[in-house]
Parts: C-alpha cells; sequence; structure tokens
C-alpha cells in the first residue's frame, strides 16, 4: 500500500498523503534544537528560535492538509530545570511567534489553544497566550494546540483528584467512574486522541507526554532535528500512518473465522 503512495517526481521519490485519510490530531514532540545549534557552533536558544520557525511552516502544512488538530509539545513540566536564561528565551518565545504571527492565524481561522498548567508561566508568557487565544476563539480551522508546562502524570493526578473529590462530597460513587470519565476530567477533554504521534531528533521515549491520549496513537519517529523538520517530512509521516493497519486491539475482519 505504501508503494502506491509514493509517487515519482523529478527522480526523486516523494511520499505523498492520501487526502482521504489525513489524520485528525497530529501530536508532536519537537526535539532536536539544541543539537540544531550545537552542529552549527551556536548557543542553544538559537536552535529554539529556529524551532519556532518550523512551528510556523508545520502549522501552515497542518491546516493546508486538513488536518484538524495540531498539538505542539513546546514545554514539559520538567524543562524548568534547565539553565535559567534557556527557560526565559523559552517563556519569551509565545510572545514572539504570537507577536509577529497572529495575525496570519486569525485569517487562516486557526483556534489557538493551550494544554499545561498556565498558572505557573510568567504573567508575560501567560498574557501572550490569553490573548492570542481570545483572538481566536471564535475560530472553527485548525486548532493549534501548545502543551505549555505540561506534564502528562499531573494532568492525570489532577483528573484523578478532581474525581476523588466528586466523589468525597457525594456527587457521585466510585462504581459511577470510568475511563470516560477519565478522559472528559483531562485537558484535552474536548480534543479527539491524537492519530498520529511524531517525535523528532531520533530520540524514541515519550517523556511524559499524553500518557493517556496515546493509548491507541499511530507513533512515528524521525531523525530529523526540529530546525529541519519540513513539509515533506510531515507528508512522509502521515503517508506511513496511512499505510498503517488500525486495529484498536481487535483484529481484521478477513481474520474473524
Ligand atoms: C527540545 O529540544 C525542545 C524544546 C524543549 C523546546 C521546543 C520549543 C520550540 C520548538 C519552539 C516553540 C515555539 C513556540 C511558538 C512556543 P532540545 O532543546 O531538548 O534539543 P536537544 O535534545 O537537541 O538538546
Amino acid at each position: 500500500m505504501l508503494d502506491k503512495l509514493i509517487r515519482k517526481k523529478g527522480g526523486g521519490a516523494k511520499v505523498e498523503p492520501d487526502d482521504a485519510i489525513i489524520p485528525r490530531h497530529v501530536a508532536i514532540i519537537m526535539d532536536g534544537n539544541g543539537r540544531w545549534a550545537k552542529k552549527r557552533s551556536l548557543p542553544r536558544i538559537a536552535g529554539h528560535h529556529e524551532g519556532m520557525k518550523t512551528v510556523r511552516k508545520i502549522t501552515r502544512e497542518a491546516d493546508r492538509l486538513g488536518i484538524k488538530v495540531l498539538t505542539l509539545y513546546a514545554f514539559s513540566t520538567e524543562n524548568w530545570k534547565r539553565p535559567k536564561p534557556e527557560v526565559e528565551f523559552l517563556m519569551r518565545l509565545p510572545e514572539e511567534f504570537l507577536g509577529t504571527y497572529l495575525p496570519e492565524l486569525v485569517e487562516r481561522n486557526v483556534r489557538v489553544r493551550m494544554i499545561g498548567d498556565h498558572e505557573h508561566l510568567p504573567p508575560h508568557t501567560r498574557r501572550a497566550i490569553t490573548r492570542a487565544m481570545e483572538a481566536t476563539a471564535d475560530n472553527d480551522g485548525l486548532i493549534l494546540n501548545f502543551a505549555m508546562n505540561y506534564g502528562s502524570r499531573a494532568e492525570i493526578t489532577e483528573a484523578v483528584r478532581s474525581i476523588a473529590q466528586a466523589v468525597a462530597e457525594n456527587r457521585m460513587s466510585a462504581d459511577d467512574i470510568d475511563e470516560s470519565m477519565i478522559t472528559g476530567a483531562l485537558m484535552t477533554a474536548e480534543l479527539p486522541e491524537p492519530d498520529l504521534l511524531i517525535r523528532t531528533s531520533g530520540e524514541v521515549r515519550l517523556s511524559n507526554f499524553m500518557l493517556w491520549q496515546l493509548a491507541y496513537t499511530e507513533f512515528w519517529f524521525t531523525d530529523t532535528l526540529w530546525p529541519d523538520f519540513d513539509e515533506s517530512r510531515l507528508q512522509e509521516a502521515i503517508a506511513v500512518y496511512q499505510a498503517r493497519n488500525r486495529r484498536y486491539g481487535g483484529v481484521d475482519k478477513e481474520d474473524t473465522d
């Protein structure tokens, strides 16, 4: 099937996704900014800055392809352990990104959202994100969902706490707890689960990202560093996704004898 998706163009093989089965939700762990910078003898923050440009490129391409939700892991709850100047730079990036591209996002009907601990972000970061969420609240095109100060275990812990609280206050019984209730108590409650997870830079781990939501997601890893990631790599990831056979723990129809 993959052969069908590979079209020869100008002698080189180009992988083109099939419009009919575009994943609804693509989640990306954007990794490799530091290594990209190091290879060029630049400071790590130069890699993050270049990575911000890739965010724009991939948002446009996701929109063009008809993806409904693009979740980008921009800052984890563990990233606070980085040197202070790097953290400060990363906390300035949403302002720079949204300061530059918000008009374009509005024009493209993109809706900006955020998952993560909003409250403990620096006020300037919070303001930039809140402003963008407000300015795009009525848009119904691509959802650009930033995971910022996000940690999946913290998210699940908070969901469990809120459910336990409801039981303690006799608003429901422990027997009422089911998977859909937990799904609904997460920050992603209104979003479909990711169909495709991409991680760049050759690392093959989840790093506390969407642990509940990724239960049936297809994973695709690439050695490409995030600043070098581009439209053609996204198309390749989607073509590979389309060639996969998602069974959700079941079996194929023809194997049900
Ligand atoms: C991981 O690479 C990357 C991050 C922790 C930050 C990701 C942020 C961006 C790509 C820019 C975000 C833009 C907006 C608009 C919020 P790394 O530093 O761990 O790379 P390394 O593993 O090579 O050191």
